[in-house]
């Protein structure tokens, strides 16, 4: 558990526990978390009052609901009454300026993370009682109602279904994004008639990762405006797929009227390529045409449809045996490549269509050799197969609302801000044990490995499926210093739990991963040369805020080492924290700065133990992280993925507001400003043995500090310490089988045999 007590707790403490507690307690169940903010008008309003029942008519259509801080769920409504035709259309958010945006903070079309793509969504309203989302939406603090018809409806009551204890326990960032198995449900509804899809990205079939040039055939029907589907997907490129969507004929009784025709106009066929239909801050998508259908298409209505990909250079669509176009994919510009025809096949859609679809079979375009087969009938077969089946394992994914994959590197500060706070240590056990059971034959971990696919069947598709690095173990190359933070987040697991049984059960995979990075080592240089990596240049070149950090905590650097490479850190100061690379130009406004990078320096700071390294880190903590508290409007109590030069999130609306690997001041505030350690080496694993070093903590004017951590013995060890006057007062409690130091103005006291002690020294 996580507790502390500073002076300047109003900035940091992040409040976890009691918003998240007063959310639940508020809720009308306790497993339903509900808004405690409400607004009602014409437009969003972020000038809330506190949350009773309330109506939307035609002049008072819009209501916006505050929750408070991040919360996640399926969302929830309770309908006291409604008359007329009543369609609602309701937008989640994290930041509240998402509110007033079109797409709101989405569309998140990055993976397919086992919930809703799209943050609009719209239902029509015909009864009254409680209704619920069928998709759940990761993360968000805001949310708005519009009222989009005549009618008239009045809320009892509306919420969030929260999903498991731990959200309503940990510490937020790392709560909400880390999630229980089974928790994150099937997406598709599999029967007898074939597969229900609602709008998503497209969710793409394993089988279908070797697949070049070949003919796609499916039956569809619509259940409600159109569909989407995707071909030539290499899961070794995920940014790469051509995007097809078939848009209905609209009709006006069955049609939200908020359906936007400009960007599916009826009875069409759509084409696109990347991500999605539009484009999304990084993630690059292509709309490139539009096809009419010379015949209306129907809801309710089976039609066969049959895509194909031929000479690595066309694509054609028909449908029930009308070619509506065969095109040359040369023609479409996608600056500079042209569009490949290799990769896999899959189905989704845009925001708020819904289709069923059956009896999908692939054959080999030149030579009709049938490649694959699937009525899509059994769940037990198309849910792994598409990646959408329920979560198979309890992980922690880099974030709540967004991504939603379970990333390598971001689990190194995830661990550790977890063994400092919910003490959670069995999901970071199970997200270890996710990685290593989707390790390649080469040793690698994925660098982001999905929720939904059965790691048995996909990982060799996710690592050398067709595509950019076909035939070569893509995790070997993409992102390759994730390897290294996956050794160093299980290190971390072992020696803050002392399960010294998972690392004997499990060494084999890590001596096999260490052996492959071994490989790496150039012989001229001696150094591991890195491919791709997300910290910094594979080799060379430059330095930044990740090269201080891990030359300087690894132990690598000297002390004389050490202080000259914090001597240069004047010259990457910007903005709110430290740049990236010292190649990136100061004078470039859009510049992100990363809580996540920043958080590795932020311990080389407080590891030198000097008086001024120590008034840097607190300078560094006050700069990048009080702007994710500060403005009322855009924090949800959980820190932020990136900052930018102002102090706002970082990548716009898109930036995931609640993200583990901004939460580094979680633990090293635990660590190092109060000062809770572990002793060096196998003594200390599970704080066997434990030091508390005020040092930093008294370097920086604190008067008051205290911690608490989980300990391996039977207990939990407490900390406190107070300055008055000319005296230190500590109060420690522990486990009796645990022993431990005190550090203060160069003394060492030393504690055990007993479960709490109480000193005080003098100032001298
Ligand atoms: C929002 O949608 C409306 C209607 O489609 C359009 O006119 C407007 O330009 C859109 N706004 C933005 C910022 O895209
Ligand atoms: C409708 O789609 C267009 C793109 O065709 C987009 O610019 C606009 O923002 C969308 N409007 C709404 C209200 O979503
Ligand atoms: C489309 O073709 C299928 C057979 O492939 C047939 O069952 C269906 O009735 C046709 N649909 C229409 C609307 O013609
Ligand atoms: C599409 O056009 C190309 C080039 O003419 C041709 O090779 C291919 O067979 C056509 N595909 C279909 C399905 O007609
Ligand atoms: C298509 O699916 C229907 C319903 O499952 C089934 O009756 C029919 O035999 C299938 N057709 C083919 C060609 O597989
Ligand atoms: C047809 O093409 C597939 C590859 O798509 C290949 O595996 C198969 O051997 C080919 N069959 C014949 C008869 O050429
Ligand atoms: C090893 O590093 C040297 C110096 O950077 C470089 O020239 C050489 O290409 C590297 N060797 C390999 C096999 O990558
Ligand atoms: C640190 O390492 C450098 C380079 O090897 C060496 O010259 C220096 O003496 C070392 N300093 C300390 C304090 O060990
Ligand atoms: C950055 O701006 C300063 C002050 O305007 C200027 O002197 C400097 O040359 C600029 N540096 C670069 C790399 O543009
Ligand atoms: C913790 O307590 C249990 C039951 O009281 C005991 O069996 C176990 O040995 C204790 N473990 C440690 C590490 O003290
Ligand atoms: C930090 O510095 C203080 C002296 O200011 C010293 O007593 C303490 O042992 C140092 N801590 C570590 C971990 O080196």
């Amino acid at each position: 558990m996580f507790n502390m007590r500073m002076k300047w707790q109003p900035l940091f403490y992040p409040a976890i526990l009691i918003h998240l507690v007063s959310c639940v307690a508020n809720a009308p169940t306790s497993s339903l978390c509900s808004p405690v903010g409400l607004a009602l008008g014409s437009t969003p309003s972020s000038q809330v009052e506190l949350i009773q029942k309330f109506q939307l008519t035609p002049s008072t259509p819009l209501a916006t609901l505050d929750y408070g801080h991040e919360v996640a769920g399926y969302p929830w409504f309770n309908v006291e009454s409604v008359s007329g035709k009543v369609q609602i259309e309701v937008k989640y958010s994290e930041e509240f300026s998402g509110l007033n945006n079109n797409f709101s903070d989405g569309p998140f079309s990055f993976a397919v993370g086992l919930a809703n793509t799209y943050r609009v969504e719209t239902f029509e309203v015909t009864e009254t009682g409680s209704f619920q989302a069928y998709l759940i939406q990761g993360g968000q603090r805001w949310q708005s109602i519009r009222l989009l018809t005549s009618g008239i409806i009045t809320f009892s009551s509306i919420g969030v279904a929260a999903l498991n204890d731990i959200w309503k326990l940990g510490a937020r960032a790392a709560s909400a994004a880390c999630v229980e198995q089974g928790t994150q449900k099937a997406i598709w509804d599999v029967g007898s008639d074939g597969t229900l899809v609602r709008g998503m990205r497209a969710a793409n079939s394993i089988q279908g990762a070797f697949f070049e040039d070949y003919t796609l055939e499916f039956d569809a029907k619509i259940e409600r405006a159109g569909f989407g589907w995707a071909v030539a997907h290499p899961f070794t490129s995920p940014t790469e797929s051509i995007q097809l969507n078939l848009v209905g004929d609209l009709p006006e009784d069955t049609t939200f009227v908020n359906t936007n025709k400009s960007l599916t106009p009826p009875n069409s066929v759509l084409f696109g390529f990347g991500y999605s239909l539009i484009n999304v801050m990084t993630l690059t998508s292509y709309r490139l045409d539009n096809f009419q259908v010379p015949f209306s298409i129907k809801e309710n209505t089976w039609y066969t449809f049959k895509t194909v990909l031929s000479g690595g250079a066309y694509l054609s669509v028909s449908i029930n045996e009308t070619l509506i176009f065969n095109i040359s994919l040369a023609n479409y510009f996608i600056g500079g490549s042209s569009i490949p025809t290799v990769g896999s096949f899959g189905f989704g859609g845009w925001q708020d269509q819904a289709a069923t679809i059956r009896n999908v079979s692939v054959y080999d375009t030149a030579n009709q050799t049938q490649l694959y087969r699937n009525s899509m009938t059994d769940p037990n077969i198309v849910l792994p197969e598409y990646g959408v089946h329920e979560n198979y394992a309890s992980v922690c994914m880099d974030g709540a609302k967004r991504d939603r994959l379970v990333w390598l590197g971001d689990l190194s500060h995830t661990t550790r801000v977890i063994a400092a706070s919910t003490s959670r240590n069995d999901i970071i056990k199970s997200t270890l044990q996710y990685f290593l059971d989707w390790q390649t034959v080469d040793g690698f971990l994925p660098f982001a490995a999905p929720l939904g696919y059965d790691s048995s069947s996909a990982s060799t598709a996710f690592a050398f499926g067709v595509g950019a690095a076909s035939g070569v173990d893509l995790y070997g190359i993409v992102l390759a210093d994730y390897q290294i933070l996956g050794l160093l987040d299980f290190a971390n697991y072992i020696s803050a739990t002392n399960d010294l049984a998972f690392a004997m059960q499990t060494f084999p995979k890590w001596e096999h991963l260490t052996g492959s990075l071994l490989g790496l080592i150039n012989s001229t240089t001696e150094l591991v040369d890195l491919s791709v990596a997300f910290l910094g240049p594979g080799t060379g070149d430059d330095y930044g805020v990740s090269s201080m950090g891990f030359c300087i905590t690894s132990g690598v650097a000297n002390t004389t080492q050490a202080s000259q490479f914090l001597s240069q850190l004047p010259n990457l100061k910007l903005g709110p924290g430290y740049k990236d690379s010292s190649q990136v130009s100061s004078n470039d406004s859009s510049i992100n700065i990363s809580p996540n990078t920043n958080g590795f320096l932020l311990e080389a700071l407080l590891l030198q133990n000097t008086t001024s390294s120590s008034i840097t880190a607190l300078e560094l903590m006050k700069s990048l992280w009080s702007p994710m508290v500060n403005d009322e409007e855009t924090t949800t109590g959980a820190s932020w993925e990136y900052v930018d030069l102002q102090g706002n999130p970082g990548l716009g609306l898109y930036t995931s507001l609640s993200y583990p690997w901004g939460g580094a001041p979680t633990y090293l505030l635990t660590e190092y400003v109060t000062g809770l350690q572990k002793a060096e080496g196998v003594r200390g694993y599970g704080y066997g043995s434990w030091v508390v070093d005020s040092s930093a903590g008294v370097a920086m004017g604190l008067q008051d500090s205290s911690a608490r951590v989980v300990t391996a013995f039977n207990g939990s060890l407490s900390v406190q310490w107070t300055i008055e006057w000319s005296s230190m007062k500590g109060f420690i409690e522990a486990p009796v089988a645990t022993s431990g130091i005190f550090i203060f103005g160069g003394k060492n006291v030393v504690l055990n045999g007993r479960e709490d002690y109480t000193f005080t020294l003098s100032i001298t």
